[in-house]
């Protein structure tokens, strides 16, 4: 009887450290996960908010092989609004705040769009 309350502690020991990097980093990820503040005059994205977060990698892809490729510069959104294809003269005059929003959000996940340095950064007000 003894042996087994001992393996029994044993395994739950065991267990909770084996798991340890599971919990501290669900721990972890609640605390830190940023909340993408957004700074815009507008109340609407340029596609509905659900998509571009889920897409806006492949928008601005297709967005700079048309105005480089094609020369056009026009975007015709889903809703029939027409937008001009520009990473900083659109999306970041809605968006300036990059740090807060852009950042914030790629730093939590790990990834560094290289795309500064060749594009203007929105000019912070803070
Ligand atoms: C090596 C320099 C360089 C890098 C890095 C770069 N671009 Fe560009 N990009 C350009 C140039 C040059 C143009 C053409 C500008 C024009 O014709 O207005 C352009 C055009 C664009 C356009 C359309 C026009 C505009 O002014 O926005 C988009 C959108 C775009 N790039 C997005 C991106 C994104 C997103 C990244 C990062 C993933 C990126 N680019 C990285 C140089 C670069
Ligand atoms: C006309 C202003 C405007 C323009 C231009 C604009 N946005 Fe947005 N964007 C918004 C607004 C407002 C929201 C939040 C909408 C909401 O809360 O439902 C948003 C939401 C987003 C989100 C989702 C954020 C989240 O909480 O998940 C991303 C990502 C994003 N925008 C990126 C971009 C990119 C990249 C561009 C350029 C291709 C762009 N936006 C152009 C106004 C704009
Ligand atoms: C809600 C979170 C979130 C916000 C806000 C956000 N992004 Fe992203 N972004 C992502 C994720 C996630 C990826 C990586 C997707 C992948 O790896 O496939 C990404 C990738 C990108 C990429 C492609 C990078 C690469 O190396 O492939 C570009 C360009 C980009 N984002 C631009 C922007 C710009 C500009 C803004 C601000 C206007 C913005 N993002 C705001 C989540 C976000």
């Amino acid at each position: 009887m003894r042996d087994r309350a001992w393996i029994f502690i044993g395994l739950a020991a065991f267990l909770a450290l084996a798991l340890a990097p599971v919990w501290q980093s669900a721990l972890h990820g609640a605390a830190r996960k940023p909340e993408p503040k957004i700074v815009t005059k507008a109340k609407q994205c340029v596609e509905p908010t659900a998509e571009m977060r889920r897409n806006h990698m492949e928008l601005l892809n297709a967005w700079r092989d048309t105005v480089v490729r094609r020369g056009q510069r026009t975007y015709l959104a889903a809703d029939g609004k027409t937008v001009t294809m520009s990473l900083s003269g659109t999306c970041m005059s809605c968006h300036p705040n990059k740090k807060e929003f852009c950042d914030a959000c790629h730093n939590y996940l790990a990834v560094s769009p290289y795309c500064w340095e060749c594009h203007i950064e929105p000019k912070e007000k803070s």
